[in-house]
């Protein structure tokens, strides 16, 4: 071997030990069938010697289902975790179809207070004619809502505002960007009283992590088979700024991290410095890439 070649081989050695020696804490599950479980994420305690706690606070502890090898956190199905700071979830869609006990449809919750669902990322969609609907974020409290109308005049040929057959364009579906700091939120959707739509139409309303949802005019005339769609939330640590955290005993950012609060309203982020990567939240920290130090 050439030693060019082997330098790209150690590259990759030392890239492949940085990428997956450090997920979860010794002695800890860091998979939950296809799911990767980095640490301050955990499930349950510690088998090594040293008994601790997987997760690093209690909104990071999740469970996973030994027989379905799904991950969960409560009753939320965990679909990914990125250590950049977000974690996909699955989330239902609200639907109102002819016959629902009292024209009501339900009302999906996703209650996880600590995290906002991320602005960036989803889209809150509704799809239907004559029909309307809200997200809704509880909080301390407080109601805090957005929303999405639909209509459809689909039976008038000389009609000005025509249904796009694959995109969602605002005729038939709706779709609006999501306001930051929105946590432990409600979906709901209505459909308008006066409509004159026929009854057989149903409405749907869901938040969904762009690009996952295709609009088709199926959904108008047929079905929306899916029951959830991907929805990203933003996770942080801790409750405090990063000039606040960073003289607490619990600061989280390891060796060769750095703190990094902007775009966070609670808590803080951990990134690993520059030639260095890993999971900087692991006791180990992060692990120099040396190849590109001696480059
Ligand atoms: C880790 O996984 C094993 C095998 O799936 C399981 O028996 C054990 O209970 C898990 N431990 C924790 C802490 O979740
Ligand atoms: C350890 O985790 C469990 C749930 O996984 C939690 O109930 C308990 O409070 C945690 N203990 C500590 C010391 O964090
Ligand atoms: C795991 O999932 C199965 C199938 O959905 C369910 O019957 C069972 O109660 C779950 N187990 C736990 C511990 O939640
Ligand atoms: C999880 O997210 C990472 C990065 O955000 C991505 O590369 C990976 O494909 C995702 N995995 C799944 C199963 O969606
Ligand atoms: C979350 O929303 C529910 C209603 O859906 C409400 O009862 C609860 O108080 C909210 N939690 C917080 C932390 O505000
Ligand atoms: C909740 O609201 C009360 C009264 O408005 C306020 O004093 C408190 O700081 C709020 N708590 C949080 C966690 O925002
Ligand atoms: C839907 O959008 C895509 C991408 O913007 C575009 O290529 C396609 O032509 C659009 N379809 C229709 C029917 O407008
Ligand atoms: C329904 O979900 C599947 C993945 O589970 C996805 O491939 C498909 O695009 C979704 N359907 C729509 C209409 O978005
Ligand atoms: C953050 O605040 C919540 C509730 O106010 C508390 O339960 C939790 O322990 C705090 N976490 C840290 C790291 O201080």
């Amino acid at each position: 071997m050439d030693l060019k070649l082997m330098l790209v081989v150690a590259f990759a050695l030392v890239r492949a030990a940085a990428a997956d020696g450090q997920v979860a804490l010794p002695g800890c599950n860091d998979t939950c069938g296809d799911v990767k479980i980095p640490y301050p994420f955990g499930t349950g305690m510690s088998s090594s010697k040293r008994q601790q706690n997987c997760s690093l606070e209690e909104k990071f502890s999740l469970t996973c289902n030994a027989s379905t090898s799904k991950l969960y956190r409560n009753t939320i199905e965990i679909l990914n975790i990125s250590l950049e700071g977000q974690m996909e979830v699955s989330f239902y869609v609200s639907r109102l179809c002819e016959g629902d006990r009292d024209g009501k449809a339900n009302d999906p919750y996703l209650r996880i207070p600590s995290f906002a669902i991320s602005s960036k990322e989803n889209k809150f969609i509704t799809v239907g004619c004559d029909n309307y609907g809200y997200l809704n974020s509880i909080y301390n409290g407080s109601t805090y809502s957005t929303g999405c109308l639909t209509r459809c005049y689909g039976n008038d040929p000389a009609g000005i505002l025509k249904i796009n057959e694959e995109n969602c364009t605002g005729v038939g579906c709706c779709q609006v960007d999501i306001p930051p700091g929105m946590k432990n939120i409600t979906v709901q959707v209505f459909r308008f009283p006066e409509s004159l739509e026929p009854m057989e139409n149903c409405g749907y309303s869901f938040v969904a992590k762009r690009g996952s949802y295709k609009f088709s005019t199926d959904h108008l005339k047929k079905y929306l088979t899916n029951e959830t769609f991907p929805l990203v939330v933003d996770w942080t640590v801790g409750n405090h700024t990063c000039e606040v955290a960073k003289s607490r005993h619990d600061y989280a950012c390891m060796t060769n991290s750095f703190c990094d609060d902007k775009d966070t309203d609670h808590g803080y982020r951990c990134r690993c410095q520059q030639g260095y990567e890993g999971n900087p939240y692991h006791p180990d920290g992060c692990r120099g890439n040396f190849f590109c130090l001696y480059m």
